[in-house]
């Protein structure tokens, strides 16, 4: 396994890389010339947008396997990570879960599961904070880094004014309050490291698809649009803007 020449390029973590925002955001930082960029998702060798990616940017981009919902995968990862770089610059989390084949969200509290509560709170707010613990030696190592992860406004407690979407709301308000904490710790024990929660506006992805359509056109954003303005946000700020939960054109978002 090759140590990536990390004294040439910064090094980037996109986690959940094998579509939608994330892979966005993998194709950007491609396109600046000067990241190396580590792709994480659930199953890299079946990931056709990375692999073609990858045939294209062969010395910039590696591909890691990663399941941010299962410690063994975690361990695993972490050991992959330390084995390709001396450190860490920016992590982009992308992983989340609004719907799926047995899962909607709920529209009354009739319609709440036990086990649609563990799987979405394990994706959108688990995760998040376990990756954190992952990487967090090697974003240490880098003299300003960035932890960067995707919550949603539907989080903000002060601003539900619809109700509805129980699990996926609260457990993006968890993810939030997981970060808000960390974001203090680390500004005692590596300060170097700033820690944003963002709402990426609504995007043209698989994850919003079934609820576009009151969406007006305007509103309704590209993934690369998304991934440009988010990249661009994050790099404006440094260590003394962690523990912000901003959206994607910079504005505070209350809790
Ligand atoms: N799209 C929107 O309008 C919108 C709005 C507000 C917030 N967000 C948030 O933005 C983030 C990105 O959303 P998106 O629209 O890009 O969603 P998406 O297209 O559905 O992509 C979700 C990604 O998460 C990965 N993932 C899910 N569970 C995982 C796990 N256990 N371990 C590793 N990867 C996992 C998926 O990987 P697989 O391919 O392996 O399934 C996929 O790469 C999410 O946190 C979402 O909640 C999106």
């Amino acid at each position: 396994m090759e140590l990536i020449k990390s004294n040439t390029s910064r090094v980037a973590l996109v986690a959940g890389a094998s579509r939608g925002i994330g892979l966005a955001l993998v194709n950007e930082l491609l396109m600046q010339g000067d990241w190396h960029v580590l792709a994480a998702c659930r199953q890299p060798d079946q990931a056709q947008s990375l692999i073609n990616l990858r045939k294209e940017y062969v010395d910039q981009l590696t591909l890691l396997s990663l399941d941010a919902t299962d410690e063994q995968s975690l361990a695993n990862f972490k050991q992959q990570c330390l084995q390709h770089c001396q450190h860490i610059d920016l992590v982009f989390n992308t992983i989340g879960l609004l719907h799926g084949p047995d899962l909607k969200p709920e529209k009354s509290l009739r319609q709440m599961r036990l086990a649609n509560l563990h799987s979405i709170f394990a994706a959108n707010a688990f995760a998040p904070i376990l990756l954190a613990q992952s990487v967090s030696a090697l974003l240490a190592k880098s003299s300003q880094s960035w932890f960067v992860s995707l919550s949603a406004r539907v989080g903000s407690i002060s601003d539900n004014q619809l109700g509805g979407w129980y699990s996926y709301r609260a457990a993006k308000a968890a993810q939030n309050q997981l970060l808000k904490t960390l974001s203090i710790e680390w500004a005692r024990t590596q300060p170097n490291t700033c820690v944003l929660v963002m709402h990426p506006g609504t995007t043209d992805t698989d994850l919003s698809k079934p609820f576009q359509r009151n969406v007006p056109e305007s509103k309704l954003f590209s993934a690369k649009f998304v991934a440009t303005s988010l990249l661009a946000l994050t790099l404006s700020k440094n260590s003394l803007d962690s523990g912000q939960f901003l959206a994607w054109n910079g504005e505070l978002i209350s809790w």
